[in-house]
């Protein structure tokens, strides 16, 4: 199958050589010059010390990925996947199914991924949509190294396909799912909680506070996927529970990182200045804070992180109010 990723960052040129593993083909679309003509003239890429297949190759031109694929993954920052979306329905003449690979929410109106899908793409084009998703840092996958993901659509058939595409026998193995809800949800809100850790790292605390945060972020990770209508034990599998565990424990996570940043005194701008690709969670923050506040749902781990990222409470402050909260018995709700 021909397989057109839009964004050859870390994830899309990864997912591009692991497509090319499998024996199917990829072309990867991306508006940074150095990304496309690295791939193009030299078999590398801007973030990997590795050589890619041969027959991996870059474009910078949406229509020439368009013209060429039978099946569009989605590996962009989330704030501009509805603009990139409305481009390609431009393009479009042939049903196509959308693969989204990206972990967020619109910042503004918190919708998923696959309801901007939805409201993009003309129905005529749309051919089905799945998201793919799961504990999987890219500089792991790039080495060909073992993981394990979950691709989740309403069309059984699809996920099958999506299967079947990825998984191989010597370092992928892909699950399927009908919870597309709360595959797009957890992959969103991990990426929050996965800051939290590098801050409470960053302020000098060690493994039973990070512990305790993945305990306690997973019930705010639940909370969230069951407002949005997903599935509960969904939390519980690779996307929710699997991906928040080496998102929160891992320097390989530039959600963690900048976290770890923010405790050690960085601002937001000195963050996004030293690491120009896509940090996903503080965003997440952002936009599930006001959710939070709108639709009041309690998430006092990702509230109280807000607080202090954009309202300048200390972290001693942001710990004490978490700690003076009314003393209650454990409950997995
Ligand atoms: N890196 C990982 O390990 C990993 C794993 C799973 C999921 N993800 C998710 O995948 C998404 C992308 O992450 P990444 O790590 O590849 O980020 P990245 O910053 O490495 O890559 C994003 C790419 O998108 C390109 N891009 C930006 N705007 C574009 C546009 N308008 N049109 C075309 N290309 C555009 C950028 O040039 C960049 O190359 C994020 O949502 C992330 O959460 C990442």
């Amino acid at each position: 199958m021909k397989t057109g990723i839009i964004g050859g960052g870390a994830w899309g040129a990864t997912l591009a050589q692991l497509i090319i593993d499998n024996n199917h083909e990829a072309l990867v679309y991306d508006v940074n010059l150095n990304i496309v003509n690295k791939i193009n003239n030299e078999n590398k890429h801007p973030f990997f010390d590795v050589t890619l297949p041969k027959s991996l190759k870059a474009t910078n031109s949406l229509k020439e990925l368009i013209n060429y694929q039978e099946m569009i993954i989605l590996a962009i920052p989330t704030k501009v996947m509805r603009s990139v979306l409305k481009d390609i329905n431009k393009l479009l003449t042939k049903k196509t199914y959308f693969i989204d690979v990206s972990k967020g929410l619109e910042p503004e109106t918190y919708k998923r991924m696959s309801d901007l899908v939805k409201e993009e793409i003309n129905p005529k084009y749309n051919g089905g949509y799945a998201v793919l998703t799961g504990p999987s840092h890219a500089e792991e996958v790039i080495l060909r190294k073992l993981t394990l993901l979950t691709a989740a659509s309403e069309d059984e058939n699809l996920a099958k396909l999506i299967q079947e595409i990825m998984s191989n026998d010597t370092y992928m193995r892909v699950y399927t799912s009908n919870d597309v809800i709360g595959c797009e949800v957890g992959g969103a809100s991990k990426n929050a909680i996965s800051v939290v850790s590098g801050m409470l790292t960053g302020a000098g605390m060690g493994e039973n506070a990070r512990a305790a945060l993945i305990t306690r972020g997973i019930l705010e990770i639940l909370r969230i996927v069951e407002f949005y209508g997903g599935k509960k034990e969904t939390a519980f599998g690779l996307t929710g529970i699997g991906d928040l565990m080496v998102t929160a424990s891992s320097e390989n996570s530039r959600n963690f990182r900048a976290g770890k940043k923010l405790a050690e005194g960085k601002t937001l701008e000195e963050i996004y200045r030293d690491e120009p690709q896509t940090i996903e969670g503080i965003r997440s923050i952002e936009a599930l804070t006001r959710l939070s506040e709108e639709e009041n749902i309690s998430l006092p781990i990702i509230t109280t992180a807000y607080k202090v990222i954009f309202d300048n409470m200390d972290m001693e402050e942001a710990l004490s109010s978490i700690l003076k909260r009314q003393l209650k018995a454990e409950e997995i709700k």
